[in-house]
């Protein structure tokens, strides 16, 4: 038989759906798989094991030498975005990281928790008399797109920008949302703004992460003028696309999977436990990648030092050798050590937030859209790192906001 062949760099060959069979067969048969790209090609690892190895060491698989982003980057380029926490190594990551943990510590979620679960409910108030909405704009991107900009103490009237901001420089091989020089142009206005942002809240800050994180110190040090904007681009862009993508993609699997929603439904305390599988079987964030700083062998393959290697959280969260009846959804599913939010120094740092948005969100569709379906053909994103939907046409009986049907 011949070796099947999916190209992982181009962003068109996610746009069916992450190609799970041919994860599959690259597991079996060429775990850490030679992938051609624009330059000159990088190690695909797609086995559990080898991902939580390179993951765990930061030292021969850095962040910072060439960014975490599959794409080359200009030495320009580079230098800009090595500012960002995600593209850092150890002792600049350590550093900037202990600085922005304070603002998202399971502590500081908690108390977040009663404000997320109000504006969820507000959130299914707004469609619940219409009877059909779009679920990805109306739903899915609402909630994380208003907790990040209360947490970073954005005006309501701008909220707005966030999405766009962030729409843009994600979707940028999207011909719906833009282009590389859109792209471009959405971070310098990103940064215009943020830059205006930090320069009002030093003068009057209140108690929001900005105003945290302009004035915190560590050993002695603040965030230069660059580093707080990078933080607040990284802050938009993972606060907003990930946790879309996990309930759109969430709604999509319950969908799919119709005898796992009616369990859900009929019992919710299962939910914490189905958020973990959602997670596994979504895998919002497709890869990230390293660089090799020295020779080393992931599994049985010899990488050299330089040599590009994209870490598949997808595929590692589908492994058979890591995850029992890997292929199966199962909402009850313990233990689910998946990695869909990495490993690690990088570990996700709003991992917590998401999984309480996730929770929030779904309580309340659950218990305020018992006969929420599919109403149309879903368009998902065009993308190599965001496992993305862009439109989930949904219909339900209309409610008014106090729950009474209106039909
Ligand atoms: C379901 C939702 C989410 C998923 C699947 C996800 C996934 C990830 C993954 C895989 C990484 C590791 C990057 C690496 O190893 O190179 C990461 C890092 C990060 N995430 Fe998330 N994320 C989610 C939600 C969020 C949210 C809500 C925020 C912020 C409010 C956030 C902020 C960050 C930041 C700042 C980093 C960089 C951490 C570091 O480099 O130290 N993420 N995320």
């Amino acid at each position: 038989m011949n070796a099947p062949f999916v190209d992982l760099f181009d962003p068109e060959s996610f746009v069916a759906g992450v190609p799970h069979d041919y994860f599959a067969w690259l597991r079996a048969h060429d775990p850490v798989h030679r992938q051609p790209d624009a330059g000159g090609g990088y190690w695909a690892v797609t086995r559990y094991d080898d991902v939580v190895a390179v993951e765990r060491d930061p030292v021969t698989f850095s962040s910072g030498r060439q960014s975490a982003l599959l794409m080359d980057l200009t030495p320009d380029e580079l230098h800009f975005m090595s500012q960002q926490l995600i593209h850092m190594d150890a002792p600049q990551h350590t550093k900037l990281r202990s600085l922005v943990n304070r603002g998202f510590t399971p502590r500081m979620i908690r108390l977040l928790e009663l404000h997320v679960r109000e504006l969820a409910h507000e959130i299914v108030d707004h469609v619940a008399p219409k009877g059909e909405c779009d679920f990805v704009a109306e739903i899915a991107a609402e909630l994380p797109l208003q907790v990040i900009a209360e947490l970073m103490g954005v005006p309501t009237e701008d909220r707005w920008r966030l999405l766009d901001w962030s729409n843009r420089t994600i979707g940028l091989e999207d011909p719906e949302y833009g282009s590389l020089v859109d792209a471009k142009v959405a971070t310098v206005e990103m940064f215009i703004y943020a830059h205006e942002l930090a320069e009002e809240k030093r003068a009057h800050p209140v108690d929001d992460i900005i105003s945290a994180l302009v004035t915190a110190e560590v050993d002695g040090e603040r965030l230069t003028d660059i580093e707080f904007n990078m933080f607040f681009f990284l802050l938009v862009v993972a606060g907003n696309e990930t946790t879309r993508n996990l309930v759109s993609g969430g709604m999509l699997t319950l969908f799919d999977h119709p005898d796992q929603l009616a369990r859900l439904r009929a019992d919710r305390s299962l939910l914490p436990v189905a958020i973990e599988e959602l997670l596994r079987w979504v895998s919002p964030v497709i890869q990230f990648r390293r660089t090799a700083t020295r020779d080393a062998l992931i599994g049985e393959t010899r990488v050299a030092e330089g040599d590009k290697v994209a870490i598949y959280y997808s595929s590692a969260n589908r492994d058979e050798a890591a995850f029992e009846d890997a292929g199966r959804f199962d909402i009850t599913r313990a233990p689910n050590n998946h990695v869909a939010f990495g490993l690690g120094p990088h570990f996700c740092l709003g991992a917590s937030l998401a999984r309480l948005e996730a929770r929030a969100m779904f309580e309340e569709i659950l218990a305020r859209m018992p006969d929420i379906e599919p109403a149309g053909p879903v368009e998902r994103l065009r993308s190599n790192l965001i496992n993305g939907v862009k439109h989930l046409p949904v219909r339900f009986t209309p409610t008014s906001a106090s729950g009474e049907e209106t039909t």
